[in-house]
């Protein structure tokens, strides 16, 4: 049983990367980008809401935006995939979480620290001089898809906070990236999950995990460029490939 394989070798690893994309969120209700018709970017145009020049000419719309999508993150919960991620986590210590989501699904199943390569809504910051801004800690009320809300102001030098994403045509945050380039290089297992694998650098990821001979492992529904080239293809969600994996760990 193909489960029950990758299992083993899970299980047998000693440095593990679990690397997650928005598929990994999508069964606790957060929206894809790249699914056909539910994805965002089949629903809104990239070039208005995630560029820094989107931001520059129209800040109202694009904080508006996130706002949108960080309420409807803050409604929903961990699903059994990240749950499952968690307990892989307690079970091989050496285990390296790394997303691409903005979300904070992963914290609130258990995982710590998920590096997040392209960044979190939790945490904005000025758009000027750079000083982080620290949220109202009253959950926000969820703003119309499209509706613009005006970023709040820097206390420091009044520019507009914007969100603390990585947009298009921006550089991945350094630190982050240079721990998840080291642990692709140096796991034995690469598991991939949820992601279509076509946004870089993030994606070079499971390149440098395979050239180095690592077990690479994906979960994904749908087919990816990678679906001939990685060790296990499931073709399933991951809230039901992750708990079977998991299920395996503690062997026969
Ligand atoms: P995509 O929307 O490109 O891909 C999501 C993948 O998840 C697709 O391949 C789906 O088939 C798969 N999927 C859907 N439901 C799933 C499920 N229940 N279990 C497992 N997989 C499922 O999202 P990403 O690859 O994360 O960047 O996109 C990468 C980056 O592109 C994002 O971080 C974002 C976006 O533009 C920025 O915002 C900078």
């Amino acid at each position: 049983m193909p489960e029950r394989d990758a299992a083993e070798l899970l299980r047998d690893a000693k440095r593990v990367v679990v690397f997650t994309g928005a598929g990994m969120s999508a069964e606790s209700g957060v929206p894809t980008f790249r699914d056909a018709l539910t994805g965002l970017w089949a629903r809104f145009d990239p070039r208005t809401l995630a560029t820094p020049a989107a931001f520059a000419a129209d800040p109202a719309l694009v904080w508006g935006w996130y706002e949108w999508r960080r309420a409807e993150v803050q409604r929903v919960h961990p699903n059994a995939g990240h749950r499952a991620v968690a307990t892989i986590e307690s079970h091989i210590p050496d285990t390296v979480v790394i997303t691409q989501n903005v979300d904070d699904l992963h914290e609130r199943a258990g995982s710590s620290p998920v590096h997040h390569l392209h960044g979190t809504l939790a945490h904005p910051y000025c758009s000027g001089c750079g000083e982080p801004y620290t949220f109202p800690p009253e959950i926000p009320e969820e703003p119309e898809e499209g509706r613009r809300v005006a970023p709040p102001s820097c206390a420091e030098c009044a520019a507009p906070v914007r969100p603390g994403v990585v947009w298009f045509g921006e550089s991945l945050p350094e630190g982050q990236w240079g721990i998840a380039e080291r642990a692709a290089q140096d796991c034995d297992v690469f598991l991939c999950v949820g992601t279509s694998s076509v946004v870089y650098p993030a994606a070079s990821l499971i390149e440098h995990a395979a050239a180095r001979g690592a077990v690479t492992i994906q979960v994904n529904p749908n087919s990816t460029s990678w679906d001939d080239r990685v060790s296990f293809d499931f073709r399933a969600p991951a809230g039901v490939v992750l708990p079977a994996l998991r299920g395996c760990l503690a062997g026969p």
